[in-house]
């Protein structure tokens, strides 16, 4: 399959992986980019700019096809290094960079002089023609469904994707939602050039995550996300567990005068005890509706080949079929 997005990043299939906190390593994204997508290692994992380094030089011995980082920019007073991280990217030989979070628009230059291609992951129609406005090449819409911070608009891709087909003028994939070929079929039906998963990725052979984590997305439905922070206008959705029903009650007690001090033990420093040991109860990470829809942990090929096998069995025999039985 060509799309716009296959054709700006050099990939064979417009399927990206979207940069996770504790799961974008370079083994994930070599064998997304091994099996014809666009893996993503997630940049602010790695705890400085040298062990980035590392971690791309790691992921070039695994792969000889385009890969990218991610690179959050967070609301934090102590921002990370940005211009180091940006360095080791560079100097790594990346040219594919996902930014999220706050807008780049502050490291674009720099981007830009070292000849990277630029993503931006976004939840709104505004700040993706934000996005195209200073310079990104495409943009990830991210809809209300999905894992980690859907904003705060409540904007679900079936009406997201197609608004932002109207307004933009660079590319852009649905992200949020996405877990097979249906999904595929109907991102690029609504104007997408692609599509972004996150926690489908999570549930795969080659993710190098606690197995129970895996076992826990099988095992949930799509009624299992909550809603977190939103007092804080910072919110996530996170898989449901015993760490954030306590954080809802907290929630619950402080309603509008929450401070992220309150939340602290059920937020901070959750990832490497969920990713790395398979504590399930330990509190927020991130994960999408999407949950509800994966009932496998297929190697990343299997799962890339039978999106793509499905998908031309959707378009060519389903749709096409549909036309074809019309009355004349
Ligand atoms: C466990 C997990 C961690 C994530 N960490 C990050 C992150 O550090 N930076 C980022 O930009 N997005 C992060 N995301 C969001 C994903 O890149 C992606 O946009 C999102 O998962 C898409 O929704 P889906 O989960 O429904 O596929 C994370 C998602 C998950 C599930």
């Amino acid at each position: 399959m060509k799309t716009a997005i296959t054709e700006l990043f050099g990939i064979e299939h417009p399927i990206i992986q979207g940069g996770m906190h504790y799961v974008g390593f370079a083994e994930l994204a070599a064998a997304v980019s091994n099996a014809g997508g666009l893996g993503i290692i997630t940049g602010l994992t790695q705890s400085t700019p040298e062990l980035l380094a590392k971690e791309i030089a790691r992921c070039r011995d695994m792969t000889d096809k385009p890969f990218g980082v991610n690179l959050t920019f967070l609301p934090t007073f102590t921002a990370p290094p940005y211009p180091e991280y940006i360095a080791a990217i560079r100097e790594g030989g990346v040219r594919i960079v996902e930014t999220a979070g706050r807008s780049p628009e502050q490291f674009m230059p720099l981007l830009k002089a070292a000849g990277i291609k630029v993503i931006h992951k976004c939840t709104s129609v505004r700040h993706s023609l934000k996005a195209e406005q200073i310079g990104c090449d495409a943009v990830s819409v991210d809809g209300f469904e999905c894992g980690g911070h859907p904003g705060e608009d409540d904007m679900p891709n079936m009406i997201l994707l197609p608004r932002a087909a109207e307004e933009l003028k660079i590319p852009f994939v649905a992200s949020g939602g996405m877990a097979d070929a249906r999904s595929l079929v109907a991102a690029l039906a609504l104007g997408a050039a692609g599509m972004n998963m996150g926690t489908r990725f999570i549930a795969t052979k080659e993710a190098p995550v606690h197995d129970n984590v895996k076992k826990a997305l099988v095992a949930a439905s799509e009624l299992d996300t909550r809603l977190v922070m939103r007092a804080l206008r910072n919110t996530e959705r996170v898989l449901k567990n015993k760490g954030v029903d306590e954080l809802l009650e907290i929630e619950r007690e402080k309603g509008a005068s929450l401070k992220i001090a309150d939340i602290h033990e059920q937020v901070a420093g959750v990832y490497p005890k969920v990713m790395l040991e398979g504590d399930m109860d330990a509190g927020a990470w991130s994960c999408g509706m999407v949950a509800g829809l994966i009932r496998d942990v297929p190697t990343v090929k299997q799962l890339i080949d039978r999106i793509m096998d499905q998908a031309h069995g959707l378009i060519t025999a389903r749709l096409a079929g549909m036309l074809a039985a019309q009355p004349a």
